[in-house]
């Protein structure tokens, strides 16, 4: 039930019961439009120039190699939805078949969070919501205070966040070609350079969560093919995630409360493998697993007390899209389609929806655009 405040146009979503079993609605398997990628120098390039393939990591190989020569893409700068929206106006250039209108357009990451919330307990978040030619664009609203908050916090983990990388570079090869020093050791493929990214523009077609259009645009790891050859669908990219090696039942719950995150970033995008990297506090690779990401939920479920379910967060991702689309689509949803082709459009309204854990979520308007 949403509860409404309408002279401030203001709205309230409460979460789901986190035992809701009603049958969600259901997800479209996502269908490829384009790629794009990030160079070296963070510049965009329609292509698949920052591919990577596949090679498995070395076990007892070191995650802390090459932390000194790493070079970090500069998270001051904001680049809200731009690598998105130029990889769309490619696609509506060149009369391939894009997103469909009165849907969202948004990174694979906001729906993520979206997805998650039924299960997150201490993070909130704030999305930026705007309906412009028939779609509405959703973005973190990220201000700079904020921005510092998240950057003193990621700095206490940046050794950690290295391994991650420093995982891929283990497990990958780069389409571009290996990068590697007399001093490298053995899989290694090259530095880390946080700027370089492989990106799916993947969406689904004929409809998303429901019948609510989704466009998505995500970062992904790798590809499983051989090395050198093109591109080879959806069904061959792969995620990689690491992980401290579980020893215990705390460290058993944490890895599989962190499996919600990890099966929703693949599913939404259609990744269908997961590898996960298992390191020691020292950041030695121990072993790795492969998952398939569609079975995940089914693991989960055979777990005694599973810490998370598919069916709420489904369901919490419907009804907040469909307050988001109820409110922000305007009743004309493209007012090109009725003005001259030179005629600037009207200004958007912007909403904000923020995210309160273990309560739910707020839709607001904070009026017209700049
Ligand atoms: P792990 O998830 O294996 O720790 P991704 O897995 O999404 O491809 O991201 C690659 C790595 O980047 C992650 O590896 C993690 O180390 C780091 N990373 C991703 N998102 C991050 C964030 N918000 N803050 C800090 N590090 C992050
Ligand atoms: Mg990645
Ligand atoms: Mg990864």
């Amino acid at each position: 039930m949403t509860s409404v405040n309408a002279a401030k146009h203001h709205f309230f979503l409460p979460l789901p019961p986190r035992s809701l079993q009603a049958s969600p609605p259901s997800y479209r398997l996502p269908a490829l439009i384009t790629t794009y990628s990030h160079l070296p120098d963070r510049s965009i390039a329609h292509g698949d120039q920052s591919m990577a393939y596949y090679r498995p990591a070395p076990i007892g190989c070191d995650l802390n190699h090459g932390f000194d020569r790493k070079i970090e893409r500069d998270e001051d700068l904001d680049e809200h939805l731009d690598g998105l929206c130029v990889a769309l106006q490619d696609v509506w250039r060149s009369g391939k078949k894009g997103e469909r209108r009165g849907g969202f357009i948004t990174w694979r990451g906001m729906i993520t969070r979206l997805m998650t919330a039924p299960f997150e307990e201490r993070e909130g978040w704030e999305m930026t919501a705007i309906a412009l030619d028939g779609s509405i664009y959703i973005e973190q609203h990220d201000p700079p205070d904020l921005r510092k908050d998240r950057r003193k916090q990621q700095s206490s983990w940046a050794w950690q966040s290295y391994m991650g990388y420093a995982f891929e570079a283990f497990s990958t090869v780069p389409a571009a070609g290996e990068d590697r020093k007399d001093d490298d050791p053995e899989g290694w493929s090259g530095d880390v350079n946080t700027k370089v990214q492989w990106e799916l523009t993947g969406s689904v077609i004929r409809s998303a969560i429901g019948d609510i259009p989704l466009c998505l645009g995500g970062e992904v790891d790798c590809v499983q093919a051989e090395i050198g050859s093109p591109h080879p669908g959806l069904d061959k990219c792969m995620e990689l995630k690491t992980s401290k090696v579980i020893e215990n039942e705390k460290q058993d719950l944490i890895f599989h409360k962190k499996m919600l995150k990890h099966w929703a970033q693949s599913w939404l995008l259609g990744v269908p493998t997961i590898e996960v990297g298992f390191r020691d506090d020292a950041g030695i690779l121990k072993s790795r697993s492969t998952f398939d990401t569609t079975q995940i939920p089914r693991f989960m479920a055979s777990l005694s007390g599973p810490p998370w379910h598919p069916t709420p967060a489904l369901h919490f991702l419907h009804a907040v899209l469909s307050l988001v689309l109820h409110h922000v689509l305007p009743t004309d949803p493209c007012p090109s389609e009725s003005l001259p082709a030179d005629a600037p459009l009207p200004p958007a309204d912007v909403w904000r929806f923020s995210f309160i854990p273990r309560r739910g979520c707020e839709l607001y308007n904070v009026g017209p655009i700049g």
